[in-house]
């Protein structure tokens, strides 16, 4: 599933690292990016590359809530639903997202327009209740932000891959 040439440019990032295994996270990062999601076979060719166990790639991949096994939508929306944010509502908003995208948190829109996240705090509580919108930081979030929020999401370019710009070193 991974291309040749990506498999290269993950062995040359293990080279960028006194510890080949530090390179993993920005190597998940590449993978997710080049195929979308991070289904168990590239997360076993990730593993290969790395010379570990298939399950300690795992391990990472279900940590993050910006890894995905599953396919996700042109927008990614993280509503953050820690501390902070839950006092100043979030609970709500996020139900009324769902309700109004008709998905549950970590569901996919069927136009596969919007993914919904509930994440933990996302260390913008002075922006509480907030969202991740896009990599974007977006709030206070109000019931009444949703529908501009997800118009400008859309007419935005869609989620930016972390590693998006990443220079591979050439060793
Ligand atoms: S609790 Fe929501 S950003 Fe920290």
């Amino acid at each position: 599933m991974l291309s040749d040439k990506l498999k290269q440019d993950i062995l040359r990032l293990q080279e960028q690292y006194p510890e080949k295994r530090s390179a993993l996270i920005p190597a998940l990062h590449l993978a997710q990016a080049e195929v979308g999601s991070l289904p168990d076979a590239v997360q076993r060719e990730v593993a290969e590359l790395f010379n570990i166990a298939t399950t300690e790639v795992y391990a990472v991949v279900s940590f993050y809530d910006m890894f995905s096994e599953y396919p996700q939508g042109k927008h990614i929306l993280h509503v953050c639903k820690n501390l902070s944010c839950m006092l100043r509502g979030s609970d709500q908003i996020l139900e009324k997202l769902c309700h109004k995208l008709q998905v549950g948190p970590g569901g996919t829109t069927s136009d596969a327009e919007f993914t919904v996240i509930a994440s933990e705090c996302l260390a913008a509580c002075d922006r509480a209740p907030m969202w991740l919108v896009d990599d974007q930081v977006v709030g206070p979030v109000t019931e009444e932000h949703i529908d501009k929020i997800l118009d400008q999401a859309k007419n935005g370019p869609g989620h930016p891959s972390a590693m998006t710009g990443w220079e591979v070193g050439n060793g």
